[in-house]
């Protein structure tokens, strides 16, 4: 275990509040080496998503509250419970009562990371609220026991979670690529809005203990990090929208083979995909990538925009690296 003092929870100002981008794994994880540490057994790399992310604001309450968007959450429910478990297990027990309020540019829930940005920028509220000035290395530490890809949107760019094998996880760590690619462009095509049937915590447990497939997906999906980062170092974008397309399908294939059988994707989302591949031979080049949800995300360069545009009118585009964090 990390050696950390008990983090203070005496607020240093009435208010905080705080962005944090979400963002898009072009080499996912997915599984976990320790449940309670919430370790991933393999590393993964991202491209942060600009505007689209999470606010927080938080301040003492008379009890806990969890308001997203406006709403009171129910206090019984999973994403009260999972929200505070975490807070409880960085403050402790005796921790104030806290009133968080969190709102998404992004819908909850549907495969696109909202939880990553959610609990990036609760932590980032917390730092300011109670005055913690955590290094980066811890943020990204406390931010993964909320939820695995939040350790990934405290930064922006691209960004490499290495998974790390010490049980303890001192060795996990997570990585600002220097690289920056002002034409690399993110599409994000909504299929559904609905919330996916099964956490990514239950799928990842299902794939880990039942997929025949599941150990060639963690070597596999390491050497694709490896890759990834040669082919963003010499901006390669064919290899770089290769291995993220395979990357996806590979991760899909994996869950496939679960008993019971784990099915993200819808038949439109494979639609999409066909359409996307078939663009391809007409020489517009983008690549498709999938998480746990029937979303699908593109990533292709500035001189393709307008074809995607095209192909793809209700396409949500985003500029990683001109866009404000
Ligand atoms: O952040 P989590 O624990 O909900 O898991 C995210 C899993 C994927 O989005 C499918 C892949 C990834 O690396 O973001």
């Amino acid at each position: 275990m990390l050696n950390i003092a008990p983090l203070s929870y005496t607020a240093s100002k009435e208010k905080a509040e705080a962005f944090c981008s979400s963002n898009i794994a072009l080499c996912k994880y997915w599984g976990k080496r320790d449940e309670v540490l919430n370790l991933p057994t393999n590393s993964s790399l991202s491209i942060s998503l600009g505007k689209l992310g999470t606010r927080a604001s938080i301040c003492i309450g008379e009890s806990d509250m969890l308001m997203i968007g406006g709403k009171p959450i129910a206090t019984q429910s999973a994403e009260y419970t999972r929200l505070f478990t975490w807070i409880n297990s960085l403050l402790g027990n005796n921790r104030p009562c806290l009133y968080i309020h969190t709102f998404s540019n992004i819908p909850i829930g549907a495969g696109v990371a909202s939880s990553a940005s959610s609990f990036g920028a609760i932590l980032k509220a917390m730092n300011s609220f109670f005055g913690w000035q955590l290094n980066d290395s811890l943020l990204a530490h406390f931010a993964r026991l909320g939820s695995g890809s939040a350790a990934r949107s405290l930064s922006r760019g691209f960004v490499y979670a290495k998974a790390g094998i010490d049980s303890n996880g001192v060795d996990f760590n997570v990585i600002t690529l220097p690289q920056t690619w002002s034409e690399f462009r993110v599409g994000i095509l909504y299929v559904s809005r609905a919330k996916k049937p099964v956490s990514s915590r239950d799928g990842m447990k299902l794939t880990v203990q039942t997929s025949p497939t599941y150990k060639g997906w963690v070597e596999y999906a390491e050497n694709c990090c490896d890759e990834m980062i040669k082919a963003i170092q010499v901006k390669d974008f064919t290899k770089v929208g290769e291995i993220t397309e395979r990357n996806a399908l590979t991760m899909h294939g994996t869950m496939m083979g679960c008993s019971p059988p784990l099915i993200y994707m819808l038949p439109k989302t494979l639609e999409i995909i066909q359409k996307v591949q078939q663009l391809r031979s007409q020489g517009i080049e983008a690549y498709a990538t999938v998480d746990a949800g029937p979303n699908v995300k593109l990533v292709f360069l500035k001189k393709d925009e307008q074809s995607i545009k095209e192909s793809f009118p209700t396409c949500e585009i985003i500029s990683p690296f001109e866009s404000a964090f």
